[in-house]
């Protein structure tokens, strides 16, 4: 199989918008970073160079990195960072997936604006299980902030809070028309009458879940996170931060020039920046608005739809054709009943209270808030020198009782237990999770994220997990197949998956505020018998730390 070779250099670059002028991290210099174009079954070498004085690395989100846990990226899980004029060479196949994928930095909150299309072709031999495209266009949903986001982050580390609500959302880095000083930023792409464009939609925001949308035109879903789904027309998608989603766009309208419009999908009352980011798509015959009045955005879902994006979610099916089945467990070996919670903590010496008297947030999975360690996980599991603190076992239900739709008061008296615990699993463990919100601030789904594996999302809904009836309701012939599930506020979501990658794994919120909190666990999957099943020895140049 060939091989396709890229350049990364993380460097900083002056960026305008908004008319606030700042030094943002970026590679190569460019915002949004380039693309990554490859075909199922490539080998890929991606030279990361660190020239900024800062430490980095980068995760390619969604690429299983089968037995090469090495190259997934996450700082001190699966590798040390890369330091200032260092580089890694980041190698790895991408088998077993074809669609639209990101890559981003995984330190912090550098992932703001360090990130990226990953696109996977298929096989030249196949081709797409839907017709023929004229173009594709990637579209990147992201933040911008006028501040620092170094700034706020340590102040969500050291604050357990802090403002994280950043100025515009954008689309391929221009938040558009909308907003104040911004006509000059507007992301528009020049399409020909009569044809059908893929848009591979990106959401690399750090902590909102979007509605997305195209004035006057319908979408049809056909791939998420890398994975074919049963085409679907929508006059919107929602699409939380990690995930991605493909869609058809037919441009047979009377030709003209219609917007591209993003905006959050937050489904409490809680105050929140309800701001739209605008681009356009103009037909050929037409010129490109130089600006644009505030329209009519009634072509987008309201901010609180929760009706919307429920009802979206329940219309992605995996395609489960022949060639593409569907390959969800319909037995599972070990089952995890998994807590997320937001908790507000009681102070203590090392950390300030700003906002709370007396009380921080902090997030947790099953009440463990996870505190990540001083040397990668996976380097020291290959090594066989995890201290005892790292191999005890993840729990397997929470400490608590909690009626998880009842009033959120107990959470927030509860105090979690900081540290870091992992599941490990035999080669090829049929998992089941159940991920259930407990509901404490009720505000926005929980985008968690699991690296090394796909998973099936069996199930959903709102309220408590009721074993019997819930799991008697599993879709087992065909859930949609992703990387990313959004899990509802104040509900749940169950996923199975066959734990067949070796090597050391992340899962957490894919909102960057929650993560830092400590929403996140691991989990280790053991070689199997055969040469297959095992990780690989890591590269040479794995950076040490
Ligand atoms: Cu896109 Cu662990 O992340
Ligand atoms: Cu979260």
């Amino acid at each position: 199989s060939p091989t396709k070779r890229f350049n990364f250099t993380v460097e900083w670059r002056e960026v305008t918008r908004l008319c606030h002028t700042k030094r943002l991290l970026t590679v190569n210099g460019e915002y949004p970073g380039p693309t990554i174009d490859v075909h199922e079954g490539d080998r890929v070498e991606v030279v990361v160079f660190n020239n900024v004085e800062r430490n980095t690395t980068i995760h390619w989100h969604g690429i299983k990195q089968f037995r090469t846990g090495w190259a997934d990226g996450p700082a001190y899980i699966t590798q040390c960072p890369i330091r200032a004029n260092h580089s890694y060479t980041y190698r790895f196949k991408v088998t077993r997936q074809r669609g639209t994928l990101f890559w981003h930095a995984h330190l912090g909150w550098q992932r703001a604006s360090v990130h990226g299309a990953f696109i996977v072709r298929p096989r030249s031999s196949s081709s797409y299980p839907f017709p023929p495209v004229h173009a594709e266009v990637p579209i990147i949903l992201g933040e911008w902030w006028n501040v620092d986001t170094e700034a706020i982050e340590s102040d969500t580390i050291r604050y357990g809070s802090g403002p994280n609500v950043s100025d515009a959302y954008t689309i391929n880095g221009m938040p558009g028309p909308y907003y104040p000083c911004s006509n000059q930023d507007t992301f528009t792409h020049i399409v020909e009458h009569g044809k059908t464009y893929m848009l591979r939609i990106i959401n690399a925001a750090l902590n909102n879940e979007l509605f997305f949308a195209v004035e006057n035109h319908t979408l049809t879903v056909v791939e998420i996170d890398a994975a074919y789904v049963k085409p679907f027309a929508t006059s919107a998608i929602m699409i939380a931060p990690g995930q991605t989603t493909s869609v058809l766009v037919t441009t047979n309208t009377k030709p003209g020039t219609f917007m591209l419009a993003a905006r959050p999908y937050v489904s409490a009352t809680i105050p929140f920046n309800p701001t739209t980011a605008i681009g356009f798509i103009s037909y050929s015959t037409n010129r490109v608005p130089a600006s644009r009045e505030h329209g009519d955005l009634t072509f987008l879902p309201p901010m609180q739809d929760t009706a919307f994006a429920t009802q979206f979610s329940n219309n992605l099916r995996s395609l489960d054709s022949t060639e593409h089945p569907c390959k969800v467990p319909k037995e599972v070996d070990k089952r995890l009943f998994i807590t997320i919670s937001l908790n507000l903590q009681d102070c203590c010496s090392n950390c300030i209270c700003k906002g709370f008297t007396g009380k921080r947030f902090s997030a947790s999975m099953n009440n463990q808030s996870f505190t990540r360690p001083a040397t990668s996980i996976l380097e020291s599991y290959f090594k066989n020198t995890m201290d005892a603190k790292l191999i005890n076992s993840f729990p397997e239900r929470p400490p608590h009782p909690f009626n998880y739709t009842g009033p959120s008061t107990l959470d927030m008296k509860l105090n979690t237990e900081f540290g870091m615990r992992l599941v490990a699993v035999p080669h090829g463990t049929r998992l089941e999770f159940v991920l259930q919100d407990t509901s404490l601030v009720n505000a926005e789904n929980h985008p968690i994220h699991v690296h090394g594996h796909n998973f099936f999302v069996v199930g959903r809904g709102f309220g408590n997990f009721e074993e019997g009836r819930d799991r008697a309701g599993f879709n087992l012939v065909d859930p949609p197949e992703r990387n990313t599930v959004a899990v509802p506020s104040g509900g749940w979501a169950a996923i199975r998956f066959k734990a067949d990658n070796p090597g050391m794994w992340f899962v957490h919120c894919h909102l960057e505020t929650h993560t830092t909190w400590g929403l996140a666990m691991g989990f280790i999957v053991r070689d199997g018998p055969k040469a297959s099943q095992q990780l690989l020895p890591p590269p040479e140049d794995f950076p040490p730390c």
